[in-house]
């Protein structure tokens, strides 16, 4: 099985590498190429992994490529792990939207917006040409607004499934929590992409949610960065992105006056490259895990082991597909974010218990954003811009929308197509 990683030149790759490695029982790879237009990172990147395969005693080869239509020819799956603009771009995103008190992330609200419109032309362009080279591969996509970004692959008519690391931490929390192995504890996990709560938490069919809100309360509260008394209200465990809701006004001001996430970022990614430049590294290194994604390559590996491997018994997974029922309000074109079975033919999920109001409204909202924001970065002008943020919950006035799309265009120009 080949697989191609666009984006391969990401300081992640070696996270997901040692994932690759550690699943290798499960996934017959023979291919990993990692694609990517900057020769020096491809260079360093796939120096470390191909050292972490071998140390492995895995016989995978490791290939670079600065040609995507070379790179990815055959593929049987391509990762998608790119940052459009890097963190100079993100940058932007973080502090653009703090001139209006609003919240500034790269995947949320006017700075999510502000990816995407970056990123949906790039991933759509690219997608269209490996898929002129390989055979209905499986596009899975890491690239953020993973939501809007997975939509776009599927409205295109692409194979594709969404991920994010952010349930498989949660899992693994739960499960050091209960003292059990992370295979041990599933989770009713709802939502969309960075918008998702957990309703429950299964050992052995059980729920053991309430036990742990009761148990360990403030660890939880500490791990989501929020109060705990939320938790207890809802009787549920948002991820930490719904602190951007729930706490927004209170992150603006602390974001006022903190360095962005990109400067730190670009400082842990200079660091890491030194060292992937040692030939005597071949293990991820330990300030990988001071990332936010320190988890995204366990994610990958375990779905493509579904996906290829061979299928003893249907996983589930958290992923980004498609909704066809699955939330009975959204429309069946919406992506959702929740667990489904996943094997050789693709993700099945079910119909989930009834949402409450409380989600079921947050959720509506932001979908409804997200169609807009799709149609937005596909066919440009400020007025569909200004339309997607008017239509966010934390964005919503007419001044503030106007504000922000003018900034958002100015400020992106060069990686817009249309601007
Ligand atoms: C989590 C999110 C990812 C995001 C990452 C950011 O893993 O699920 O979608 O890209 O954090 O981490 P960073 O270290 O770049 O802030
Ligand atoms: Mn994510
Ligand atoms: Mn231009």
């Amino acid at each position: 099985m080949k697989l191609a990683v666009v984006g391969g030149g990401s300081t992640y790759t070696p996270n997901l590498i040692d994932g690759l490695a550690r699943l290798r029982a499960d996934l017959p790879l023979t291919e990993v190429v990692l694609i990517d237009p900057d020769e020096r990172r491809l260079d360093l990147v796939a120096g470390v992994s191909r050292r972490i395969l071998r140390r492995a005693g895995h016989s995978a080869r490791v290939t670079t490529s600065t040609e995507v239509e070379l790179g990815a020819a055959g593929a049987d799956a391509v990762l998608i792990q790119l940052r459009v603009g890097g963190q100079t771009a993100r940058h932007q995103d973080e502090t653009v939207p703090l001139e209006c008190g609003c919240v500034g992330q790269e995947s949320v609200g006017a700075g999510g917006l502000a990816t995407a419109l970056r990123t949906v032309p790039v991933v759509l362009d690219l997608a269209e040409r490996i898929a002129s080279v390989a055979p209905r591969p499986w596009f899975i996509d890491f690239t953020n607004p993973v939501g809007i970004v997975t939509r776009a692959l599927l409205d295109a008519g692409h194979r594709a499934i969404g991920l994010c690391d952010v349930a498989i931490g949660l899992r693994r929390h739960f499960a050091s929590l209960l003292g059990l192995e992370p295979e041990r504890v599933s989770l009713d996990h709802v939502g969309l992409n960075h918008l998702t709560w957990e309703r429950a938490v299964y050992v052995r069919g059980e729920d053991v949610l309430p036990r742990l809100l009761a148990e360990h309360g403030p660890s939880i509260a500490e791990r989501v960065g929020l109060p705990e008394s939320v938790l207890r209200r809802l009787g549920m465990v948002p991820s930490y992105y719904l602190r951007y809701f729930y706490e927004h006004d209170a992150v603006v001001a602390e974001q006022k006056v903190s360095p962005s996430r990109a400067s730190v970022v670009a400082a842990v990614e200079d660091e890491l490259l030194r060292q992937y430049a040692d030939p005597t590294v071949d293990t991820k290194p330990d300030l990988l895990g001071s990332r936010g994604g320190a988890q995204y390559s366990e994610a990958a590996a375990a779905l493509l082991a579904s996906l290829f491997g061979d299928a003893r018994s249907a996983d589930v997974h958290v992923v980004n597909v498609r909704n066809n029922g699955t939330l009975a309000f959204l429309p069946d074109t919406a992506v959702v974010e929740v667990p489904a079975t996943v094997t050789h033919t693709g993700a099945q999920t079910w119909p989930t218990a009834p949402i409450p109001p409380l989600l079921a409204g947050l959720i509506g909202h932001v979908s409804a954003y997200e169609t807009l924001a799709v149609r937005a970065a596909i066919n440009g002008g400020e007025d569909l811009v200004t339309e997607a943020l008017l239509a966010h919950p934390l964005i919503g006035q007419v001044s503030v929308a106007e504000h922000l799309a003018a900034r958002i265009i100015a400020v992106h120009q060069a990686h817009l197509p249309w601007a």
